[in-house]
């Protein structure tokens, strides 16, 4: 009698996550306990890393019932080959006091050396860059790689829009499911644009419950929800970022066609050329497969066009850093 597994049969999904530190690590967790992936690669620098952390997620599997088989490299890119999806995570996080945009000394030269690895050994792959300053180092993964756009993806507007969530829910003293609202713009303290006035409780709009005030508050509060988070951890936060981009890879690997805002390269998108910047978007196996132009009044385009402006006087720190 031929016995079934006790999981559905999957089709092959490999994905590579680079950089076992904890946003790396707890990425690849969200991903092996989804169990919609087959193969993780989880690849770090520094000696058995990577390996000692694919080895503990292993042996959560009986416990937390997914049959993913995660694997450890140590800077190993053969590893990688042929996979459909690429997370880059790799670079210093920020200490307190400092701007994601202080970190492009160190984290620029690192992904472009990650994003020429990896598509070396996986030609089709689609990246997405949690680095930082990671509108900046999405640009940098276009320039270096040549992708299509529609395969190279931020993850910031993700994450800042759950921080979002939970602080109009915590306004709403309501539960973070029944809240809806979306961050565009720059993943920077002062570049994000959250879009209170489309924010809604269960389809009603947030403003028939609070005031100016308390969603300016609310407004104020995600655009530090990383900031305030380094403040009291003493580094960078990580299960926020990790549950996000596993979200995004999950929507690409099970073709969801889900929306979220990402940092893609406009090509006139809003406006804008030649910049990577947070906009809704909708994701399937072909990553992005819309880019979606929504109607945003003056002021919410007089935001974004200033985090545009910010991203670019970054964004021009790498020619002078000769990276391309
Ligand atoms: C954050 O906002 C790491 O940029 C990431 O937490």
């Amino acid at each position: 009698m031929k016995y079934f597994s006790k999981f559905e049969k999957k089709k092959k999904m490999k994905i590579t996550v680079v950089g076992a530190g904890a946003v790396g690590a707890s990425c690849a967790e969200y991903i092996a306990i989804k169990n919609f992936a087959s193969e993780v690669v989880l690849l770090d620098i520094k000696e058995n890393y990577a390996e000692g952390k694919a080895m503990d997620l292993m042996q959560t599997a009986s416990l937390n019932n997914f049959d993913t088989r995660v694997i450890g490299s140590t800077n190993d890119y053969s590893k990688t080959k042929d996979s459909n999806i690429a997370v880059i995570t790799s670079g210093i996080p920020r200490k307190p006091g400092m701007s994601r945009e202080e970190l492009i000394g160190i984290n620029a030269g690192i992904v472009k050396e990650v994003s020429q690895n990896l598509i070396k050994y996986s030609p089709e792959v689609i990246i997405i860059i949690v680095s930082n300053p990671m509108d900046t180092m999405t640009y940098l993964t276009h320039k270096i790689t040549n992708l299509p756009k529609n395969r190279i993806i931020g993850m910031g507007g993700a994450l800042d829009s759950a921080r979002f969530k939970y602080r109009l829910s915590e306004a709403l003293d309501c539960p973070s499911s029944d809240v809806s609202g979306m961050v565009i713009g720059g993943h920077s303290d002062k570049g994000m644009v959250p879009l209170t006035r489309l924010a809604t409780r269960n389809s009603i709009n947030v403003s028939k419950f609070l005031s100016n005030e308390r969603l300016d508050k609310v407004k104020n509060d995600t655009k530090v929800g990383g900031a305030t988070l380094t403040a009291m951890l003493g580094t960078s936060a990580w299960y926020a970022p990790g549950a996000a981009v596993s979200s995004l890879v999950q929507a690409i690997s099970c073709d969801q066609k889900k929306m979220f805002p990402c940092s893609v390269i406009l090509d006139g998108e809003y406006g804008f050329q030649d910049v990577a910047i947070g906009v809704p978007v909708i994701l399937g196996k072909n990553g992005i497969e819309r880019i979606i132009e929504i109607e945003l009044n003056e002021q919410e385009k007089d935001q974004l066009s200033s985090s545009v402006d910010a991203v670019k006087k970054t964004n021009k720190m790498l020619s002078e850093m000769s990276l391309f």
